[in-house]
């Protein structure tokens, strides 16, 4: 074998000592013992599948103050992600095949991972060319950062039932613009106010009813009163993120908790909390949102929406696992295997002819959460001080490109969609 990683690894389902034999960047074979012409030996330690952050905003091109690839990526390697789905509303945003090829360029020349690129959808986009190499489709019902807001699935009917035919999924921003409120806002409280729980329960209704043959995915679910829509939806799945499961309105954060969906009351994150316990939301995602502090410092009214949160996913959910709220499957499913499968990656698994992507761990290292050790550009986190476990060392593709919180290997990454099917 070309590299073996021996450890602790989670394979079909079940922690066991063995070893991994890596060739061409894929995982060629799993064996109690190999030998190979390098040897990476982690004792004890855990080794999992690499995590696929399936919602991240990394600005490049032409918001490069906020992130660029450079930067998001190594905070995403950092945090243990070795897969990044980049969203749209990017300057210019992502919706012709040429702004598509030119952010893959970008990404291609700084990314530490491996990354996919979804298109935005608008009126009069093509949808049979940008589905050859997108990862997938994102629809904006709700207008938050960049210029994708669609209100009304009405003028994008032709386009839905385009994208339904290349079954590639279509993520949904699902918030009601016509059922916002536009009051001048002061706080926390202000936001919610403004996008009450009603936008999202009517923007899940009506993309349902717009898009039924879509393979769709419902975006950072927020409200518990969305639960219900999603538990009798069929092929309709969904995600959450840290923030809406760990913070809720009465942070004293300010504008640097200002996200859409915006953060709501309590018994909105204990249900999403339980949901998730109970088995609801096939993906956790960050929504990785950066924004400068001097944005985020604005009046309330002014600032942007949105938080970093790619380096901090991994981390606070393991710390979450030892905590025995969730169980290693649980998060293996929906950090790695949920995503890989959903957006039809070769990666998220431990297992023969998967990408070799691995993040190894150990339990017993929980450290607070803190700034100055974090690598997003934007220099800012809502999580500073809390707990997390960050990975020992990752690999993509075979390759270590972080090992102790720090950059080791080559940018090696690459987009994974166009590269499967070179
Ligand atoms: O808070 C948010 N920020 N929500 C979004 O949907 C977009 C994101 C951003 O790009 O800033
Ligand atoms: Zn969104
Ligand atoms: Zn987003």
């Amino acid at each position: 074998m070309e590299v073996v990683v021996e450890g602790n690894c989670y394979v079909s389902g079940r922690f066991e000592r063995c070893c991994i034999g890596i060739e061409n960047g894929r995982i060629a074979k799993i064996a109690k013992m190999l030998e190979g012409d390098r040897v990476f030996s982690f004792g004890n330690r855990i080794v999992l599948p690499g995590a696929i952050d399936s919602h991240v905003h990394f600005r490049d091109p032409g918001m490069t103050q906020k992130e660029d690839w450079g930067t998001g990526s190594l905070a995403a390697a950092c945090g243990g992600v070795t897969c990044a789905l980049d969203m749209p509303n990017t300057r210019p945003s992502t919706t012709t095949l040429t702004s598509l090829r030119d952010k893959r360029r970008i990404a291609s020349s700084k990314s530490l991972v491996d990354f996919g690129l979804f298109a935005g959808l608008k009126p009069g986009i093509d949808v049979r060319a940008l589905a050859k190499e997108a990862v997938g489709f994102k629809l904006y019902m709700g207008s938050t950062t960049g210029d994708l807001l669609v209100p009304q699935p009405s003028p994008i009917r032709a386009e839905i039932s385009e994208i339904a035919a290349t079954r590639k999924v279509l993520a949904v921003h699902a918030e009601d613009e016509t059922m916002r409120n536009k009051e001048s806002e002061r706080d926390l409280e202000g936001h919610l106010r403004n996008r009450p729980n009603e936008c999202e329960v009517s923007a899940i209704r009506k993309i349902r009813d717009a898009a039924k043959d879509c393979r769709l995915h419902i975006c950072h679910v927020s409200a518990k009163s969305s639960l219900p829509l999603l538990a009798n939806a069929g092929t309709v799945t969904s995600e959450v993120t840290p923030h809406h499961l760990l913070l809720d309105v009465s942070s004293r954060l300010g504008t640097l908790a200002k996200v859409n969906p915006p953060l709501r009351r309590r018994e909105d994150r204990q249900g999403l909390f339980q949901a998730l316990k109970n088995g609801s939301f096939d993906i956790i995602a960050s929504d990785h949102a950066p924004h400068t502090i001097d944005e985020k410092h604005e009046d309330f009214d002014y600032a942007p929406s949105g938080m970093p949160g790619t380096e901090t996913l991994v981390p606070l959910l393991l710390q979450h696992v030892k905590e025995k709220h969730m169980d290693f499957s649980g998060m293996v499913r929906r950090l790695c295997e949920n995503p890989g499968d959903l957006f039809g990656l070769r990666k998220g698994r431990i297992q023969v002819g998967y990408d070799a992507d691995l993040m190894v761990v150990d339990m017993d290292s929980t450290v607070r959460i803190r700034v100055d050790k974090l690598h997003s550009k934007c220099g800012w986190s809502a999580y500073e001080g809390m707990l997390g476990i960050f990975p020992r060392a990752v690999l993509v593709r075979g390759n270590v490109i972080v090992e102790s919180g720090e950059q080791v290997g080559e940018r090696v990454g690459r987009d994974a969609v166009v590269s499967a099917s070179a």
